[in-house]
């Protein structure tokens, strides 16, 4: 299918690594999963010939995403060749946050331009149960590391899981004084991992419904705002005189597809044009081979079963999130 009129293919996420120092429990089983080999997974030199050749179709925006980018050495390196790339104005990272500390000042020099971190509890007994094993301690050194080396904005995945709601406090209170933007995203029933059902996990209108009751209890009334930048289908909020700011990513019960602007590189080459979907070009020969014409042809043909409706797409994906990177 064709794009719907006027959507642009803009957006590349792009996978650098499936491995990662954390097994959300939404993200990864509790054994794990088989982590690829180094010759399956793309140099960095052929996912620099792959952005290269791919702003000529439009993209402008590079996410890095894992796994945990962190965990892939000379990701700055990477985030230094992207951003040469005259045609790409902005590159940003989605990490766990770790690792950010040691990494933020080169990062930024690099010109990396944003990040988003996944916190998805302010609890540090249930951040370690639903990271199995993470430290919230070094997670929220992510944050900060963020902001002090001027990444703007800093965002805050948190993944909409059960007993969420005995959290929003907290996430409410961290978006008061700093300009921390904190996103709620619907759990997607992607790969093998998390509740069984959506039924299990939360929605946005519940949690909604739960933070208008906290603005009125304290607060005051939570206000549409634009948003804090970045291009996605979140939807924010604020309290009045809060520097930050709430968002809903509604990947279950909002109907966005027909808005989508990405394009998925995972760390082993393969094109993927929706999460939903389990339908992989293999672009790794095409990039290999440095084949100009491949490449773009290997991107049509992604793009070109694109299906703009996750609703037509069967069942749950082979890949977890961790072999996709969000
Ligand atoms: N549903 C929703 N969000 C997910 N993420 C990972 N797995 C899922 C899932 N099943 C989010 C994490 C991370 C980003 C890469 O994707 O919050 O921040
Ligand atoms: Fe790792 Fe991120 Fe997946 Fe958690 S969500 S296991 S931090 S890749």
């Amino acid at each position: 299918m064709n794009p719907p009129a006027g959507q642009k293919i803009d957006y590349l996420r792009l996978s650098v690594t499936d491995r990662c120092n954390f097994r959300c429990v939404y993200c990864m089983p509790p054994e794990g999963v088989e982590f690829k080999s180094h010759e399956q997974i793309l140099a960095y030199e052929d996912m620099v010939f792959f952005v290269k050749t791919a702003v000529e179709l439009g993209i402008t925006k590079v996410r890095i995403t894992g796994g945990e980018p962190l965990a892939r050495k000379g990701l700055t390196d990477l985030v230094r060749q992207i951003r040469a790339i005259p045609e790409i104005r902005d590159v940003s990272l989605t990490t766990n946050g770790v690792m950010l500390p040691r990494n933020a000042a080169a990062l930024k020099e690099a010109g990396l331009n944003r990040v988003n971190i996944s916190v998805d509890s302010l609890d540090p007994d249930r951040y370690r149960m639903l990271t199995r094993g993470g430290s919230l301690k070094f997670g929220l050194a992510g944050v900060e590391a963020a902001l002090e080396h001027g990444f703007h904005p800093v965002k805050i995945n948190v993944v909409m899981m059960p007993e969420l709601i005995n959290e929003l406090p907290a996430f409410v209170q961290i978006t008061k004084d700093r300009p921390i933007h904190v996103r709620f995203i619907e759990w997607m029933p992607v790969g093998s991992c998390g509740p069984r059902t959506v039924g299990e996990s939360l929605s946005k209108d519940r949690l909604m419904a739960e933070l208008e009751k906290i603005g009125l209890e304290g607060p005051g009334e939570l206000k549409p705002v634009a948003s804090p930048g970045g291009w996605g289908p979140a939807r924010y909020y604020r309290y009045p005189g809060y520097e930050g700011t709430i968002g809903f990513i509604g990947s279950m019960s909002d109907h966005f597809c027909n808005e989508c602007n990405r394009l998925r590189l995972t760390a082993d080459g393969k094109l993927k044009n929706c999460l939903f979907s389990s339908h992989e070009v293999d672009a790794r020969p095409a990039m290999q081979a440095r084949d100009r014409e491949a490449v773009l042809a290997a991107v049509s043909e992604s793009l070109g079963c694109k299906t703009f409706d996750k609703n037509v797409l069967p069942g749950r994906t082979a890949r977890n999130m961790s072999q996709v990177g969000g």
